[in-house]
């Protein structure tokens, strides 16, 4: 009788652990499918960029990392035929791509780039404002010129890229992502121009932020370190090597694009772990 007592109760103990496990394993799954769900949500897919400086260096960069990640992607510059290279270069990615020439110092041409990328592709989420130039001069030999050339493309480029856009942004609930630079919340000997059209930059990306966020747009400012590129009359080359790459840029962008709507990163710096 009490061996029988104690067979029962070994068996009621096995069948209450094997129904505990699976009770476990029942929520392992719900919590796998769970961040599955989540990760599918947050995976940017049919989706349209444009990339103003998409003919060389940064903008290339995130231009081939987009169009690799299947999104589609329109990008601009002021020079037809590096247009027309560059697109043909992106082509290798993917064929939903499409080259603009337009001057970002230009709204009405910017307005246009935008017609364009909606007519091509039906719809526009992810606007990069990455046009720039740099000219590095002490203050008193720098020139009017030199001085309008670089806060008319740096800084009011990326308000003119930003008006030309919006209400296709408001329709997709969008993303706007300025490139501003280090240079932007660090001064410099012979930095006056650029200093003041970076710092610009991150001011102007972060309160347009929050005015936009009521749309459900979300802006981020990223303010990378060195990069290797054609900025400055720089030739890329092996010297070059610690640099931030092109595409580092591209995935960062990718990443950014990707996270939860919940989730908003409005300011990023971003260096090479070991400057030369
Ligand atoms: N490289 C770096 O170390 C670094 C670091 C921090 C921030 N940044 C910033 O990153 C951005 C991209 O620079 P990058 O390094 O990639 O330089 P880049 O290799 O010289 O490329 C600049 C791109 O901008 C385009 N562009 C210049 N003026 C334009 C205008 N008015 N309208 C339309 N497109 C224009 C150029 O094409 P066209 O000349 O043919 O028009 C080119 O496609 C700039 O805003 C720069 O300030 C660069």
């Amino acid at each position: 009788m009490k061996q029988k007592t104690e067979k029962l109760l070994r068996n009621s103990l096995k069948n209450k652990l094997l129904i505990n496990l699976s009770i476990y394993k029942a929520l392992q799954l719900k919590r796998f499918c769970y961040f599955r769900e989540l990760k599918f949500k947050s995976m940017p897919e049919n989706k349209v960029a444009y990339i103003t400086g998409g003919t060389k260096g940064i903008g290339f960069g995130i231009a081939r990392i987009l169009l690799e990640n299947g999104i589609s992607v329109a990008f601009s510059g002021r020079k037809r035929d590096d247009v027309e290279k560059a697109e043909e270069d992106l082509k290798k990615y993917s064929e939903n791509v499409l080259g603009i020439v337009s001057d970002v110092r230009n709204l009405e041409s910017e307005k246009e780039a935008v017609k364009y990328t909606v007519a091509k592709f039906g719809r526009l989420d992810f606007v990069i404002a990455n046009a720039g130039l740099g000219i590095f001069k002490p203050v008193d030999e720098l020139s009017a010129q030199e001085w309008n050339d670089m806060i008319e493309t740096n800084l009011t480029g990326v308000f003119y890229t930003l008006k030309a856009s919006v209400e296709e942004l408001k329709k997709t609930e969008g993303y706007y992502i300025t490139v501003s630079s280090l240079a932007g919340a660090n001064f410099f000997e012979n930095g006056t121009g650029y200093n003041a059209s970076k710092f610009g930059v991150v001011g102007f990306t972060q309160a347009a932020m929050i005015d936009l966020r009521k749309y459900n747009i979300k802006s981020t400012v990223i303010m990378p370190g060195s990069v290797a590129t054609n900025f400055n009359g720089n030739i890329p080359s092996e010297k070059d090597s610690w640099k931030i790459q092109p595409e580092d840029m591209g995935n960062l962008v990718l990443d950014i694009l990707k996270m939860n709507p919940r989730v908003l990163p409005s300011k990023i710096e971003f260096r090479a772990t070991k400057p030369a």
